[in-house]
């Protein structure tokens, strides 16, 4: 670790010296060449440039406020090509922890699942009954919202429009709830539907991605970024209720606000099942999912960084087994979306990519990433609804009448 200022200040300055009224202190972890690029743009802006506190494995911790984040994530588009490129903390503390995560995925107290594949009737049975036209249509819905950007009202009316779309999907099941997860600094809210577990309630199975969008444009549409995802597990919620599908486990497909500026949304869930002590079994991401790559034959990228291994062999599994299209692994380099928040809680995650990562949506973060470049289909986001499908009855257990 290479300290930029000593270690004794570093603890005695626990929050940025800037700190203003409505516009929270924040902390960011980014790559260390983007801290020049960054602090010219805020020369340019007639900012003070951001003191970097320490730097670690060529990354910087630096104190910026809310209202730069913008710009910054501007900076790394522009200059890095990178689509935000860095990670918001709302403490000091919290920034520091994710300087060293943890090496060793799981907790004592969490139960490692059996892997071994045993419910191929109830996966098959969902699988039968999932539809394209259903997910194409949750696309269409969630990105004919002007933005999902986690502040904007038309951010917030996408996430109610996503609990009122689960409740009905729901309705008639004593078992299953949807909550609005709410954050205290910014307003859209994560959305969580729960499956009450039948005989092992207390162990939870998570399938999530981020419901919100964003943009250098004047719209977000966010289709495959990340309708896509949200629109391939709501399929399979469907798909849940339909077949009469319980599960032996809880089960909890969440919608997470605020990824694109940060993965906050996540982090702060992750954070709270960790200390609610949670004994959260396995995390299933999917982020971009119908947007088939151009340039070779790989169906699926089982990303490998920042997700557990064990569960990654699993998921392979599951594809070879149930989905039958080629695979191969691919990183992201960086902790790139929702996966990463459970990750460093210590929770096995894994996150099944619509590409190689190279090989995704060149469209993400503009006013292009409509269903459009997807050839109006959902065909490849359906692939992903049989994993997510078969994630939850193999985990899940339980079963369907
Ligand atoms: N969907 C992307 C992540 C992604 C992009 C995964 C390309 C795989 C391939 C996500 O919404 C995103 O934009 N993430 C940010 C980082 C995040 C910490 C703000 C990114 O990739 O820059
Ligand atoms: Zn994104």
């Amino acid at each position: 670790m290479k300290r930029l200022i000593p270690f004794a200040m570093l603890l005695l300055s626990p929050t940025p010296v800037l700190a203003g009224a409505n516009d929270p202190a924040l902390w960011i972890t980014i790559d260390s060449e983007a801290v020049k690029p960054v602090s010219e743009a805020f020369a340019r802006e007639g900012w003070a440039a951001p003191t970097p506190y320490l730097e670690k494995h060529d990354v910087t911790l630096l104190p910026v406020y809310e209202s730069q984040l913008e710009r910054i994530a501007q900076v790394m588009h522009d200059r890095f090509n990178r689509c935000a490129g860095f990670v918001t903390y709302e403490t000091f503390q919290e920034a520091m922890a994710s300087l060293t995560p943890p090496d060793m995925p799981a907790a004592a107290e969490l139960t490692v699942p059996s892997y071994t594949l045993d419910s191929a009737t109830t996966v098959n049975k969902l699988i039968a009954v999932l539809a394209e036209s259903n997910i194409r249509s949750t696309i269409n819905t969630m990105s004919a919202y002007t933005t999902r950007y986690y502040t904007s009202t038309t951010g917030v009316s996408s996430a109610n429009w996503l609990r009122t779309h689960w409740a009905s999907l729901g309705a008639g099941r004593s078992d299953v709830t949807v909550e609005l997860f709410n954050h205290a600094a910014w307003a859209q809210p994560s959305v969580i539907l729960t499956i009450q577990g039948t005989t092992l309630p207390n162990q939870v199975v998570v399938v999530g991605g981020h419901l919100d969008s964003t943009s250098s444009g004047s719209t977000a549409p966010g289709a495959d970024d990340n309708a896509s995802g949200i629109a391939s597990f709501t399929e399979v919620i469907r798909a849940a209720m339909a077949v009469g599908y319980r599960p032996a486990r809880t089960v909890k497909f969440i919608g997470y606000a605020a990824e694109e500026v940060g993965l906050r949304g996540s982090k702060e869930i992750a954070a709270y099942f960790k200390n609610n002590g949670v004994d959260v079994v396995g995390v299933l991401q999917l982020d971009m999912t119908n947007y088939p790559s151009t340039r070779s034959d790989v169906k699926v990228g089982v990303v490998t960084d920042y997700t557990n291994a064990a569960q990654n062999t699993f998921l392979r599994n599951l594809i070879t087994t149930y989905v039958g299209i080629k695979q191969a692994n691919s990183t992201c380099g960086y902790a790139c979306s929702d996966h990463a928040s459970w990750y460093n809680q210590g929770f096995a995650a894994s996150i099944p990519h619509e590409a190689l990562v190279p090989e995704g949506n060149p469209y993400i973060h503009t006013v292009n990433d409509t269903i459009a470049r997807s050839g109006s289909t959902a065909n490849h986001a359906l692939h992903f609804a049989k994993i997510a499908a078969a994630f939850v009855a193999e985990l899940g257990e339980g079963s369907a009448p």
